[in-house]
């Protein structure tokens, strides 16, 4: 059976390293969730390559990014929460509905790509909406455009390795980025996924025609539960992520920097 949106009402304690101080990272519970809808719009936001975005651009990040980190902790669209967000859905801290013995994982399995998907969808329209802005996209972070000829980093540096690069050597586990349940709590995450999330466009056109989503329900009925930026519970299916352009949204093709101009 397809894996079902959690239970909000039954989120737990988070599996942790031992050494982690106790962290709690449950939604706040205020209702119940809506079925997802596509967005009506007919243009779509484009996400920026994050070493060609302009002054302008970053002004407009980090304010929304201020407005997000100063909301109150118990509002889902805060930061704290967004960043709870991967901790509860990564960490165990809810069972699968009807698998009293299954804890709910979205990584190491097919879950990871929609997972994501989904995770970054909203993050986004939050950050839109509270700078009054409804074609604000996120960055990627453009990992597999390295300056040298030669293996590509999608090779070499997928997602994994990035993470626990970018973590903090010095904190036990790589805190932020080298450990799940810290992970959302660096801004950078979500520009690494959102270099991830097109990562799976990119794979579907590698030549031959294999690289294909799965058809089966298991998948494509798996869902999760996540608040909008109308503090709406919506619960979202993986059906509805296959394609981004139905969600509202493409990354801008990167470009060749002008010739002779160094970074
Ligand atoms: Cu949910 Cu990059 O991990």
């Amino acid at each position: 059976a397809a894996p079902a949106a959690p239970d909000f009402k039954a989120c737990g304690d988070p599996q942790l390293p031992a050494d982690v101080p106790s962290t709690v990272c449950c939604p706040p519970q205020y209702s119940s969730p809506i079925d997802f809808e596509l967005p009506s719009r007919t243009s779509l936001r484009v996400r920026p390559a994050a070493q060609f975005v302009d002054d302008t651009y970053i002004a407009k990040y980090k304010k929304a990014l201020g407005i997000m980190r100063s909301l109150p902790p118990e509002d889902p669209r805060s930061f704290t929460q967004q960043a709870n967000i991967h901790c509860a859905y990564c960490n165990g801290a809810y069972k699968q509905v009807g698998f009293p013995d299954l804890k709910l994982q979205v990584h190491n399995s097919w879950l990871f790509f929609p997972f994501h998907r989904w995770y970054l969808y909203f993050y986004e329209r939050i950050l839109g909406s509270l700078i009054d802005d409804p074609d604000f996209s996120i960055p990627y972070w453009n990992w597999d455009n390295p300056k040298d000829p030669g293996a590509g980093s999608v090779e070499n540096v997928p997602h994994t390795p990035v993470h626990l690069w970018t973590g903090d050597k010095r904190q036990p586990h790589r805190e932020n980025m080298g450990i799940f349940y810290a992970a959302g709590r660096d801004p950078l995450f979500y520009a690494h996924h959102a270099n991830v999330d097109r990562m799976w466009n990119i794979w579907k056109t590698v030549p031959g025609g294999k690289r294909r989503d799965f058809t089966k329900p298991d998948w494509l009925e798996a869902s999760f539960l996540f608040y909008d930026e109308n503090k709406n519970l919506v619960q979202v299916k993986v059906k509805d992520s296959v394609d981004s352009k139905k969600l509202g949204l493409k990354n801008k093709p990167k470009r060749r920097r002008p010739k002779g101009k160094k970074v």
